[in-house]
């Protein structure tokens, strides 16, 4: 997608180098970064340079290219795989990539393994690049009914941003929104702010504008509300781990959205690539959910008076905070799931209907 009117991914390999773009800086400084070490991945991905599920699996897969370029041995690139796959532990997206680069490059000759393990990763990178132009084409088609029916703007709530800056092009949630853009349907994005790292103000709210699509920041505690006054037509957020028995792990906050809407009768939609689904877990009490450095929700940052980042602290100095990343929206709550297969019932028949 676009910034400042130039076609961008959020990860490209060129002259052995990974390329990201540092999404810590944005909206405010549009900085790309280069990755040169396995050791530069794994910061890339715990600091959040890189974030988002498919991403930070696209991340892990060129860093498995990195540390074979720094030294071709088989024990540090076991040592790399295990350092990448605890960088962050939630999205599945990361194991997901690294067990398929491990697969595929096991049994290479060490002559080879640069080569196969570079395929590979552009493989991934092409393949999220599809699944979720998919994704898009699949949930135009909801929002497509809703136009028809409601012949006004259509407003969409999201959370966080599971936007193309969280994946490599086009997004999840967010695809659909981009296809029925192009179309020419009337929409209108509320985007949560996402505390405490505001991802929903600072990355979809900045993708959206760069795209020209309307969008609104709101509150995390404002959705209640709108879907109460019928401003809301229609949710769509993303995933980092998606059950087979279709219980959906998110940011915070994800579950609260997904209560109200049930309370008001608005559709409630997880947009996913087949690489979120998690086959081996049924208890969402298995899911490991990060929690995060309490600095995140007592300290914020942003531009000066004199356009300078700064951060400061804004909760009193003595007290404690808690910084859990996501949660688990239960099937029961999602009214549909929207994949580059097409959309299933949030169930293991309807995921077992597309993905047998
Ligand atoms: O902590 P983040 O910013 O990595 O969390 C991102 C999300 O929760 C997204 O909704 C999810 O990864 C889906 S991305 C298409």
């Amino acid at each position: 997608m676009q910034i400042k009117g130039k076609a961008y991914r959020t990860i490209w390999f060129e002259n052995n180098i990974v390329k990201i773009i540092d999404q810590t800086k944005l909206p405010h400084q549009f900085i790309i970064k280069e990755l040169k070490t396995v050791e530069d991945s794994i910061n890339a991905i715990k600091s959040m340079e890189v974030r988002g599920a498919p991403l930070i699996g696209a991340t892990a897969a060129y860093g498995l290219v990195l540390s074979i370029l720094e030294k071709n041995d088989q024990t540090f690139l076991k040592d790399s795989s295990e350092g990448l796959i605890a960088s962050r532990p939630t999205a599945i997206n990361l194991k997901w990539a690294i067990d398929r680069m491990m697969k595929k490059i096991s049994g290479t000759n060490s002559n080879e393994i640069l080569k196969v393990a570079i395929d590979e990763a552009k493989k991934i990178v092409e393949e999220d690049i599809d699944f979720c132009k998919n994704i898009g084409l699949n949930g135009l088609k909801i929002i497509e009914e809703i136009a028809k029916k409601k012949k006004d703007t259509v407003n969409i709530l999201t959370h966080c941003n599971a936007g193309w800056l969280a994946t490599i092009d086009w997004g999840t949630a967010t695809s659909p929104i981009y296809h029925a853009y192009k179309k020419g349907i009337k929409i209108h994005v509320w985007a949560d702010e996402t505390r405490p790292r505001n991802q929903g103000a600072n990355l979809t709210s900045y993708e959206l504008n760069e795209e020209g699509i309307p969008n609104t920041i709101i509150a995390d505690n404002t959705g209640g509300i709108l879907m109460q006054r019928g401003q809301v037509d229609l949710c769509i957020v993303g995933t980092d781990r998606t059950l087979s028995n279709g219980d959906v792990c998110n940011k915070i906050g994800t579950y609260l959205k997904a209560l109200a809407a049930k309370d008001n009768n608005v559709p409630f939609y997880v947009a996913l690539p087949s690489s979120t689904i998690d086959w081996n877990i049924t208890d969402h009490k298995k899911i490991p959910i990060e929690e995060r450095n309490s600095d995140e929700l007592s300290h914020i940052e942003g531009l000066d008076k004199d356009n300078n980042l700064q951060k400061i602290l804004i909760y009193p100095q003595k007290s404690k905070a808690m910084n859990l990343a996501f949660d688990v929206t239960p099937a029961k709550y999602v009214t549909g799931l929207i994949t580059e297969k097409g959309v299933c019932e949030a169930s293991e028949k309807g995921l077992k209907r597309l993905f047998k």
